[in-house]
């Protein structure tokens, strides 16, 4: 394991409290050989002789998986191409990594045969990423939208339900371990916009990068803005839309992430906390509603767990889960709008 943080902590706990039942789960033991951090002595969970700080030598060494959960872009994209070339699978929660590396993590998994899997990148604990890729993968997806951050929506809401002060919140959802290393990644929109960018590729089966992305955050959003959505019904959310748009028959994918004004009775507007909510409006399946805890150590790690289940069960079949041909097989062209 790369990483021990909010997440990773509990990643540690959930394997070791249930060793037993993945086992018997899987099929198979899984053993945490190492755990990769920069600063030993702020891990006294974790079993001393588990902990190293050479990562690299962590991701060379006699392993069969990697799971990163250190964010970021350097030195994840290093460790995990390394890693996925060398045929280790990936279990990965990085949103950035993803949103602006996939095509070379693929190519590095590609090359060896190795799984990489990343359904904690986007909405913590809810299933979403799977669904869009294996469930919905014989629909066509029209509409992917809804409320992928939980520092931000942890802030608007408490910041329309009791008129508390943006600040005191945004240090509240950082205790809770909602929020990034750093926030501006929540508060300024970059971490909805690295989700939807996922979530743009998968449902469209193309290449979407956090670039293509139109992005506003919530810092401009005052409690006057607050107030007067209320006062016309309506509650302010920080919205992540991916559609498909057909312009004079040439189909492209518009991407944005910013601060929508939404009717007070709509189902998004009772979507409280850190939790995240996702509509997806697809052909034949209709309109689908994917709702549950999108941040925080727990429900993440019980993502990142679910992922080292797979890629487990994966090896002992000798099988692997999809490539990159099940995200960017049609070439519909990412367009930034409002
Ligand atoms: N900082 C992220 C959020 C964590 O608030 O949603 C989950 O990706």
């Amino acid at each position: 394991m790369l990483g021990c943080g909010t997440v990773g902590a509990q990643v540690v706990r959930l394997l070791t409290e249930q060793a037993d039942d993945l086992t018997a789960r899987i099929g198979g033991s899984v053993e945490l050989v190492g755990v990769a951090v920069r600063r030993p002595h702020r891990h006294p969970d974790v079993p001393a002789h588990l902990i190293t700080t050479d990562a690299a030598a962590l991701v060379e060494s006699d392993v069969d998986v990697v799971v990163e959960v250190i964010g970021g872009i350097e030195p994840a994209r290093t460790l995990l191409t390394t890693a996925l070339r060398a045929g280790k699978s990936v279990v990965t929660a990085n949103k950035a990594l993803l949103a602006e590396h996939a095509a070379e993590l693929f190519a590095a998994a590609g090359s060896s045969g190795a799984d990489l899997y990343f359904e904690a990148a986007v909405a913590g604990a809810i299933p979403l990423l799977r669904p869009l890729r294996e469930s919905l993968a014989g629909d066509r997806i029209n509409r992917v939208m809804g409320i992928v951050n939980g520092t931000t929506n942890y802030i608007l809401s408490a910041m329309d339900s009791s008129g508390a002060g943006y600040a005191e919140t945004l240090d509240e959802a950082s205790r809770l371990g909602y929020a990034e290393a750093d926030p501006t990644a929540d508060v300024d929109g970059y971490d909805a916009a690295s989700k939807a960018a996922i979530l743009a590729s998968i449902a469209f089966h193309t290449r979407v990068t956090a670039a293509d992305v139109y992005r506003e955050g919530i810092t401009s959003v005052t409690p006057a803005d607050i107030a007067a959505a209320r006062t016309l019904g309506r509650t302010i959310k920080l919205l992540a839309i991916c559609e498909r748009v057909d312009t004079d028959g040439v189909e492209s994918v518009a991407v944005r992430v910013h601060p929508a004004m939404i009717p007070r009775s709509h189902p998004l507007a009772g979507v409280g906390g850190a939790f995240n909510a996702v509509f997806v409006e697809a052909d034949a399946a209709g309109s689908l509603m994917f709702y549950g805890q999108g941040a925080g150590g727990a429900p993440t790690a019980s993502a990142v767990l679910g992922d080292l289940v797979a890629v487990s069960r994966n090896r002992l079949v000798g099988g692997r889960g999809p490539g990159e041909s099940a995200y960017a097989a049609l070439p519909i062209r990412p367009i930034s709008q409002v």
